[in-house]
């Protein structure tokens, strides 16, 4: 079977690093890949949002299964379009995308269908904003509607702060058209998890939960970012919270999106926030979560493939995973200023010596060749996850791996998964 895995970052390295130990893989490609990826797989010179490249490259290399890792192809539609062809893909149609890709979406099938979330309105006027604003509590949480990588978040603790972050998205328009809309929501207090689960349309099969820390600073510190660090399990996530994950929100989410006419295929996560009336829906993505696929993944001891083509088939019924009872971490060595402006280009030291430990996995995601020599090409560089038989001992391996590592003004968490060993 020849596979294409569509994306570039931590996440795609993990998915072509466990895709490339099944045995019934005999030929791997992605799109466009980095360095990491290119030592295990052919890499193409196609974008993950050029949906005719992508599907002019999957037909011409005649790929039996393309998987794709990020949100902006899905919300476009390149799995309608490889659909329509009758060529197999992994992951949602653009109007079950929508989850993601629209705010407004989300949160009104959430109330629609009497999901739990946090209390919500939609405002389309800077007015409507501030006339709303002067009826909530503090903290408020205000989002753009569309994509904004991750960015369209905002927790402001005053009414002057609410406003003014308001007015940006509405007037000044700072996430473009993605802010066209807002959504002001409650601010809700409790501990996040992030469930994933794979959706064939009508089944769901839930993975091992795992936890990320978005702030880019040690103890949930500093700006946002894409996610710095993840760990699984998550032990602050009891087996009677995943039941009520389960049974509350993932099953009717499922049937809601079927009720809709949005049938949902692939991977649907669950930002999850565990509040004291129970576990309510902070977010919704659309696919596998970067960096918690990265710790997932390490702990997936069975067959990946069967997984992807069984969602893909309706089939997840009579699907078993086995998972390695071990936990794991990963830590993300990201660029000097990330998630701010950074530099490019600075050479990785100390990748040869970790590939030595048997335990950890380096998985790349800004990453690029230069003559002989690995650099780095984006914010976050490397996704560095190790195993262990605790939380503690998984700790152990990444930050010694770390520490072999290096290039100008690199940083990274110190506090990964300290949450979860008290
Ligand atoms: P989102 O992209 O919607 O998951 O938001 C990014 C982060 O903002 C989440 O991981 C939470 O840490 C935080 N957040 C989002 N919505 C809320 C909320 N209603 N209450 C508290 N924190 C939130
Ligand atoms: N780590 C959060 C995300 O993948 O959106």
């Amino acid at each position: 079977m020849k596979v294409l895995v569509v994306g570039s970052g931590g996440r795609e390295h993990a998915l072509v690093w466990k895709i490339k130990q099944s045995p019934r893989v005999t030929e791997l490609l992605a799109a466009p890949g980095n360095a990491g990826i290119a030592s295990i797989a052919r890499c193409v010179e196609v974008s993950s949002d050029d949906i005719k490249g992508l599907f002019d490259l999957a037909r011409s290399e005649k790929v039996d299964l393309t998987v794709v890792g990020p949100e902006a192809p899905l919300t476009a539609g390149l799995v309608d379009k490889f659909e329509e062809a009758r060529m197999r893909i992994f992951g949602p149609r653009s109007n079950a995308a929508e989850l993601e890709g629209s705010k407004v979406f989300c949160k009104s099938l959430l109330r629609k269908h009497a999901i739990p979330t946090a209390g919500f309105r939609v405002v389309t006027s800077a007015d409507a904003a501030a006339d709303y604003l002067r009826s909530v509590a503090f903290p408020v949480v205000i989002k753009a509607d569309g994509l904004a990588a991750g960015k369209g978040v905002s927790i402001c603790n005053t009414y002057e702060d609410a406003v003014y972050v308001a007015s940006g998205m509405l007037e000044k328009k700072i996430f473009g058209s993605a802010g066209d809309k807002i959504v002001i929501e409650d601010h809700l207090v409790g501990e996040e998890a992030s469930v994933l689960a794979c959706v064939d349309g009508r089944n769901l099969l839930v993975l091992e939960a795992a936890q990320d820390h978005k702030r880019a600073l040690d103890g949930d510190k500093g700006p946002n970012t894409g996610g710095m660090g993840a760990y699984s399990p998550v032990p602050a996530l009891s087996e009677a919270d995943m039941k009520r994950v389960i049974a509350e929100i993932l099953v009717p989410t499922v049937h809601a999106m079927r009720k809709e006419d949005r049938t949902y295929k692939g991977v649907l996560y669950a930002g999850i926030m565990l509040t004291r009336q129970g576990p309510k829906v902070l977010e919704f993505n659309v696919r596998f979560g970067d960096p918690e696929t990265q710790p997932i993944i390490m702990r997936l001891k069975s067959d990946i493939i069967p997984l992807l083509e069984a969602t893909i088939d309706g089939k997840l019924e009579a699907c078993e995973l086995e998972w390695d009872r071990r936990a794991a971490v990963c830590v993300v060595l990201a660029s000097g200023g990330y998630p701010g402006k950074y530099e490019k280009g600075k050479q990785i030291l100390g990748l040869t010596e970790v590939a030595a430990s048997s335990n950890v996995a380096v998985f790349h995601a800004g990453t690029t060749r230069s003559g002989d020599k690995t650099v780095t090409s984006g914010g976050r560089v490397l996704g560095v996850t190790g195993l262990g038989q605790t939380i503690a001992a998984a700790r152990d391996e990444v930050y010694k791996a770390v520490s072999m590592i290096s290039f100008d003004g690199m940083h990274y968490r110190k506090d990964i998964a300290v949450k979860a060993m008290k």
